[in-house]
């Protein structure tokens, strides 16, 4: 890789220690925001910091915020610096920056890759408003054991689910042209197989097949560089005993050699010191020339870059040719937004004294939560509710509560936008004050009288609307929970408030799929909400009382028990699948079936959706054969055969009858939303080609093998009659 000329004269100045410093990433102790999100590494005071920017020691800064202070330090750097580099300012910008939307997988609920690339649009206007160029998202991990907190920050068990949402959000960042004030950097991460630490326990090992990690773990990432995306973001974990944040095979064979990426790598926060703690270096210097020759770029945060390149520079350890390397693809992603020619790009205190997030973001941020709750169950058609004339009761510890709002991954959110259940609900009430409101329950603890209370709320109601759920601080980074169940003392309250007899609407708070139970599950009406963000209490109130018809439906699968984990839709066939026809000797629980209580893409709507028999056609005739370079138009009929106005994803899945490697039991190949009036039908059609069958085979190629498939298209990944097809030989 060789600049332009003018950073190529640049770079020929730089000494080894201006150099090193484009090298590492610190937290923003200028404009600090959030300093205990990570544990403390090498944390630099303002007054260092500022003569670390001075001495051009530092090329990036990280997780501050606001246009003045930024402005202030890019001017060290690029007036007090001797050669003026201009500093790249990042931030965790996941779901939201003043205005929160949902958590990335409620949204990925919406099944509407279009919406995540509006609110990260969004995001990145009122983040680099605040004086950003860059965030560290979006998340891409695959993510198939719920335990695993961290399924709150991506989209989810499914790979072409993930693929859609992955390259929205970079296109969203990023917008169409880079050096544009708002257009801001996007990091895909965590490079990779991270989704899949073992056990759903934060940071542990990953094991597993090249074939797992190039079908399900690696496509999002690609489709998100594919998408433009100029920067990666090294993973914590191990992989097969090498951890992602020195893995050669990874960062530099496939990445750059196979895939051609041109940006440039940062390492997750203090993963190269880590590589220590691993017991995979002997000490930091080792840790150092590990990660650096392996393709980490940018260490973030652990200083050991600035310890110990020059010394193993010295020693010939590290060549120079590598550091310029290092170097050439941090320059020339600052070229790439712009930064050289307009330092000051993104950091104009006006235009930050001057963003109006509610009157921008606060519509997209009501329709991009009210599109992500999913209705699990409505029993009778208790819902929607009317707004007047039903004696309502708010119970639970949600009903008030601003402090579980956001989720887990935001650290600039503006709590005064936030709506809570209760403001948003009184203000869709014709009269407001029809609505009891009663905690009933701590988040973990009961409260005294909480439950008596509650109960007398209940039996005065015609309706309970129950908020209960996993509180925020239960998801995100190192959240890893043994039971993914409601905590015990809202269970309890949940249980007590059923025993009155009155119909409960479960309004359900979490961060990851949870395994309900008692009167939780029994509900006669259930919304999954997530973590929905600002617009949570408005968003809420306008699927309850029906001004929202919900059209989501599920990204991951919700269990019957926790002890399922890991549970998945797409999981692979065995020798004994769970069969009523067969013994007991089966791939079977003693307690329950090996099914989901709610499966992968299931989701309810106050209007009812009948589909038609599956069809198969080609060239506008009917047709059982994929021919090897040709196309297959998979239809179906959908009708709204209810009285509303509604949106059901149509789902589009196969499976594989026979593989050189054991194929999953169904796989989704794609899906769109179809909006459809009462009594309106329409047919909706997918084109399958060869492509879209491949997976890495035995051989190591990534390729589809001749045979029978069957195809489904359905509203969820359990239901439907299957058509079959032949893929013909080349
Ligand atoms: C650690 C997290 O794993 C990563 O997602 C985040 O971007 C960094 N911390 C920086 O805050």
């Amino acid at each position: 890789m060789r600049l332009d000329d003018r950073l190529e004269a640049l770079l020929a100045r730089m000494t080894l220690e201006e150099k090193i410093g484009q090298l590492g990433i610190f937290a923003d102790m200028l404009r600090p925001f959030a300093a205990d999100v990570n544990p403390e590494m090498n944390e630099l005071n303002a007054g260092e910091l500022r003569e670390q920017i001075r001495a051009g020691r530092v090329g990036a800064v990280f997780n501050g915020v606001g246009a003045v202070q930024g402005r202030e330090s890019q001017r060290i750097a690029v007036e007090e610096s001797r050669l003026g580099i201009p500093l790249l300012m990042g931030a965790d910008v996941i779901h939201g920056m003043r205005t929160v939307f949902p958590i990335p997988l409620g949204e990925a609920a919406s099944f509407e890759p279009e919406l995540a690339e509006r609110t990260a649009r969004a995001a990145a206007i009122e983040a680099t408003a605040s004086g950003l160029h860059w965030t560290f998202a979006p998340t891409l991990d695959i993510a198939r054991d719920q335990r695993w907190g961290r399924v709150a920050e991506a989209a989810g068990e499914d790979v072409v689910l993930g693929n859609a949402f992955a390259a929205a959000r970079v296109r969203g960042f990023q917008g169409s042209d880079l050096t544009a004030n708002d257009s801001m950097l996007a990091t895909p991460k965590h490079f990779a197989g991270y989704g899949a630490v073992m056990g759903g326990l934060d940071y542990n090992s990953v094991e597993m097949s090249e074939g797992t990690l190039r079908d399900v773990h690696l496509p999002p990432f690609k489709a998100a560089l594919d998408a433009g995306a100029l920067t990666v973001m090294s993973a914590f974990n191990d992989i097969n005993g090498v951890p992602a944040s020195a893995h050669d095979g990874l960062l530099t064979g496939l990445l750059r050699g196979e895939w051609g990426f041109k940006g440039f790598v940062v390492s997750d926060y203090t993963a190269d010191f880590e590589l220590v703690a691993h017991g995979f270096a002997g000490d930091e210097r080792e840790a150092t020339k590990l990660s650096f020759t392996a393709g980490v770029d940018m260490s973030m945060q652990s200083g050991l870059y600035a310890a110990h390149l020059p010394d193993l520079v010295a020693s010939g350890e590290v060549p120079m040719d590598v550091i310029d390397q290092g170097v050439r693809r941090v320059l020339a992603v600052k070229q790439a937004i712009g930064l050289f020619d307009n330092p000051y790009r993104s950091l104009d205190p006006e235009v930050e004294a001057a963003l109006d997030p509610q009157a921008l973001h606060f519509d997209l941020a009501r329709d991009a939560a009210r599109r992500s709750i999913v209705l699990l169950k409505n029993d009778d058609d208790l819902l929607p509710l009317r707004k007047s004339g039903q004696k309502l009761a708010l119970i639970g510890p949600y009903a008030r509560d601003r402090d579980n709002i956001e989720g887990c991954w935001t650290l600039f959110g503006d709590t005064r936008l936030h709506v809570n259940l209760e403001d948003g609900l009184r203000a869709a009430l014709e009269d407001g004050d029809a609505l009891d409101v009663v905690d009933g329950s701590g988040m973990e603890d009961a409260i005294d009288g909480g439950i008596d209370a509650a109960v007398e709320a209940a039996r005065k109601a015609d309706v309970v609307l129950l908020a209960i759920g996993e509180p925020q601080g239960y998801s995100g980074e190192a959240q890893s929970r043994t039971r993914i169940v409601v905590p015990a003392a809202q269970q309890a309250l949940a249980d007590a408030v059923a025993a009155t007899g009155t119909p409960v609407v479960v309004l359900l708070r979490h961060g990851r799929a949870l395994a309900l139970h008692g009167a939780v599950r029994d509900a006669q009406a259930i919304l999954a909400t997530w973590f929905l963000g600002t617009a949570t209490g408005t968003a809420v109130a306008d699927v309850l009382f029906g001004d929202y018809n919900p059209s989501a439906r599920l990204p991951v699968s919700f269990p019957r028990d926790s002890g399922q984990q890991p549970l998945y839709y797409n999981r692979q066939r065995t020798g004994r699948p769970e069969l009523p026809t067969m013994s007991e000797f089966k791939s079977r629980w003693r307690e329950m079936p090996h099914s989901a209580l709610y499966p992968f893409g299931h989701g309810l709507s106050y209007t009812r959706f009948v589909y038609g028999d599956v069809e198969l056609s080609s060239d506008g005739a009917s047709a059982d054969t994929l021919d090897w370079d040709g196309t297959l138009t998979v239809s179906v009929t959908l009708r709204n055969d209810g009285s509303r106005f509604g949106e059901e994803v149509v789902q589009l899945y196969i499976h594989d009858r026979v593989g050189s490697r054991v194929r999953p039991i169904r796989e989704l190949k794609d899906f769109r939303k179809v909006a459809l009036a009462p009594g309106e039908h329409t047919t909706v059609s997918f084109t399958l080609r060869r492509d879209q069958l491949a997976f890495t085979t035995r051989s190591g190629a990534f390729a589809a093998e001749p045979g029978l498939f069957d195809v489904w298209i359905a509203p969820d990944s359990e239901a439907g009659t299957a058509a079959q097809f032949t893929l013909a030989r080349a």
